[in-house]
């Protein structure tokens, strides 16, 4: 190794990291050594306040505003993490909607944002990450445990999103595999944030191990994702989510 890359810090992208699962993966990457990028679309409070606290403990944060259903945006929000930190080593693309209605209901304004960030904007993120990352990079996406089961009446769009994330990993994977990066999608049950707010205590009824889930348990996997010892595994989907699919 030379002097450079004995020094050089590593560089993670958090595509929606403001809130919940994302803040929670930034926050980790940071304390694996990171510097880290991350964006946001109506939460500047939440973003500005994270790099705060990550910059007082001694970290290296950015934030960026960047709708993730803008392709222009995305590009943008790359180059300027490329700017401020150097070439990419890591990205999470976790930012995601979740609208509910049952299939008579649903209207076309919110099928098609859903599926302008949640899928359009997970490719375009992985796409644009990865023309700006180091050769043995790690790419990984935020998918659901309702890829596996639906389970929740008026999750069909959703559900659709979540399931065409685990299958256009498996095939990025194939893509990115001369480069050595590594692709893979994790997909948590109900987790305690903003999405699931004046959900939890039904959704608790529904996990076989009687809670949902933290945060701070599915960024234990992203760290595992993008660090060193996870480089054989790529183009897989990890479920966390107390056995609620099983
Ligand atoms: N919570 C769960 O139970 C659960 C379960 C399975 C999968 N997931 C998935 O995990 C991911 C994160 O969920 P969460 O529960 O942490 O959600 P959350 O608390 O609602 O936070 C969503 C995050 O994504 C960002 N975001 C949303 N729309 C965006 C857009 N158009 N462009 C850029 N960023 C955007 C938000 O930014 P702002 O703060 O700026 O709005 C925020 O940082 C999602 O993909 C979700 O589908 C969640």
């Amino acid at each position: 190794m030379s002097d450079d890359m004995a020094v050089r810090q590593k560089v993670a992208l958090v595509f929606g990291g403001s809130r919940g699962i994302g803040a929670a993966a930034a926050t980790r990457l940071v304390q694996d050594g990171f510097a880290v990028a991350l964006t946001y679309v109506s939460r500047p409070d939440k973003a500005e306040q994270l790099v705060r606290t990550i910059e007082e403990g001694g970290g290296r944060a950015l934030a960026v505003e960047a709708d993730s259903a803008d392709p222009a945006a995305i590009r943008a929000a790359v180059a300027r993490t490329v700017q401020r930190f150097g070439p990419i080593d890591a990205v999470v693309v976790n930012a995601g909607i979740l609208r509910l209605a049952t299939v008579d209901a649903f209207g076309l304004e919110d099928l098609d944002r859903m599926l302008a960030i949640n899928i359009r904007g997970v490719f375009l993120a992985i796409q644009a990450a990865t023309a700006q990352m180091r050769d043995g990079g790690r790419v990984i996406t935020i998918g659901s445990n309702t890829a596996i089961r639906a389970s929740i009446r008026g999750s069909s769009v959703y559900a659709m999103t979540k399931a065409a994330v685990a299958t256009m990993v498996k095939g990025i994977a194939l893509d990115l595999a001369p480069r050595r990066i590594t692709v893979n999608n994790i997909q948590p049950g109900p987790i305690d944030t903003d999405m699931t707010e004046g959900h939890i205590p039904a959704l608790t009824g529904m996990v076989p191990l009687g809670r949902v889930g933290q945060p701070r348990e599915v960024a234990t996997l992203v760290s595992y994702l993008a660090g060193d010892e996870s480089g054989y595994m790529t183009g897989a989907s990890l479920t966390i989510d107390g056995g609620f699919v099983l």
